[in-house]
């Protein structure tokens, strides 16, 4: 996998209601510092031209809509994903090894390509939503063992808790898996609904290779000077 794809180290999370909102904002960061993550919400509201339009912009994307379906329907999505230009796409390892093979085959490992990433369990489950759903293993197996089979499927890495991160690494035996993780607050920022949470150089030094952070960013008088102070504290961990 090209190293490429370890650029950029941080992507802000766009998570905002109304696709109106985006364009003033993204109009304040520069695109050689960020990348921008767009998931379920945003894409729905705003559509594959709101994409589009960021790419066009210079902005590296993060396509986060978790594909989990039959391998044709995720092979297919996967490839409506590449077309519109984005630099990371995600999808479910719960699909399964045909699945993540059909995602691989959509998504070409190539020097300037799209990258594709594995979830593995949800951050918002524990012990008790696995039982709910039939699944009994320890969940910090079950991380390993679906991070284990997106590995075997080629898929180029995770995203995770920074918590996860090193173990990630030691199942991602590739030279430069993407290890990319949310839950991130700056030291003295509101932790809104994330718990355990790592500042960006923590994460850094706990094996990720890229960040995401949303509203520490989206909701600053000054999105642009958090992404720059992230930027240097992250540096300072290399
Ligand atoms: O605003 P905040 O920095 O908490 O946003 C984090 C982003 O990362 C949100 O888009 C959230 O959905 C996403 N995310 C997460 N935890 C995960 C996976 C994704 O917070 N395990």
């Amino acid at each position: 996998m090209s190293e490429t794809v370890l650029q950029p180290r941080l992507y802000v999370a766009l998570d905002f209601a109304d696709p109106r909102l985006v364009d003033p904002f993204v109009d304040r960061l520069n695109p050689g510092d960020c990348g921008l993550k767009v998931g379920k919400e945003l894409f729905t509201r705003g559509g594959p031209d709101l994409v589009r339009r960021l790419v066009h912009q210079g902005f590296p994307v993060f396509l986060d809509l978790k594909f989990h379906d039959i391998p044709h329907t995720v092979e297919q999505a996967c490839k409506a994903a590449c077309d519109l230009g984005v630099r990371l796409v995600n999808v479910h390892a719960m699909g399964g090894r045909a699945m993540m093979a059909a995602a691989r085959r959509a998504v070409p490992q190539s020097a300037d390509s799209t990258a594709l990433i594995a979830v593995t369990v949800l951050t918002s489950m524990d012990q008790s939503t696995l039982v709910e759903v039939g699944i009994t293993r320890p969940l910090a197996e079950q991380v390993s063992m679906l991070a284990s089979l997106a590995q075997q499927e080629g898929l180029d890495g995770v995203v995770c808790s920074a918590w996860e991160a090193n173990r990630m690494r030691e199942i991602f035996t590739q030279p430069v898996p993407a290890i990319v993780t949310p839950g991130i607050r700056p030291t003295g920022t509101a932790l809104d609904d994330q718990s355990r949470v790592m500042t960006p150089s923590e994460a850094i030094l706990a094996g990720a290779t890229s960040i995401v952070v949303g509203r520490p960013i989206t909701r600053a008088p000054d999105p642009a000077e958090v992404v720059s102070d992230i930027l240097a504290s992250m540096s300072s961990s290399d």
